[in-house]
């Protein structure tokens, strides 16, 4: 069996981390992309995430992923308003995930990993989806350390 990236990016820091974590790891990689667009403006995307929060949106999901093959998914996310990103809900909704291992990972301008864990943690538990403990993907030292 294979393992596969997925990870949701709108400025590129969590695509970068993603792109170094398949390199080093073989896998493959895929991004979850929305069905919706992202605003390129800081204001707007952030009014846009905050209301999704609120609301508890789950963004429809465009990318047609097949996961039969692969029994391990490390899947990336920025950091907003220390929480996942609503779409990352969306991935749970969406995907059997069943008999798979999820390592999330996160990017995020200074926050903790641990800041969101709990929420990816409550996504899996409703899901029965074994989430094992991930890692800040800020710099190629937190991957190669989050990789150990
Ligand atoms: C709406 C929004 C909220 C954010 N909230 C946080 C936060 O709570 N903590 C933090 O450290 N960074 C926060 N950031 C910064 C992002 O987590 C960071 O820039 C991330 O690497 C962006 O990933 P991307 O380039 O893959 O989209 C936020 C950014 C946005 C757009």
């Amino acid at each position: 069996m294979k393992s596969i990236v997925i990870y949701f990016s709108t400025s590129g820091n969590t695509k970068n981390a993603a792109e170094s974590i398949a390199k080093k790891t073989g896998s493959d990689i895929e991004e979850l992309k929305a069905t919706q667009t992202w605003p390129d403006n800081f204001d707007d995307l952030a009014a846009l995430a905050q209301k999704q929060r609120d609301d508890n949106v789950h963004p429809q999901i465009a990318s047609q992923i097949n996961l039969d093959n692969y029994d391990k998914i490390y899947l990336g996310y920025p950091t907003w308003y220390e929480q996942p990103p609503m779409i990352i809900n969306s991935f749970f909704d969406n995907f059997n995930l069943n008999n798979k291992t999820v390592i999330p990972f996160s990017t995020s301008g200074s926050s903790t990993f641990e800041i969101t864990a709990p929420y990816v943690q409550k996504m899996a538990n409703a899901k029965n989806v074994h989430l094992v403990n991930g890692f800040r993907a800020n710099s190629e030292a937190e991957i190669t350390d989050g990789l150990k």
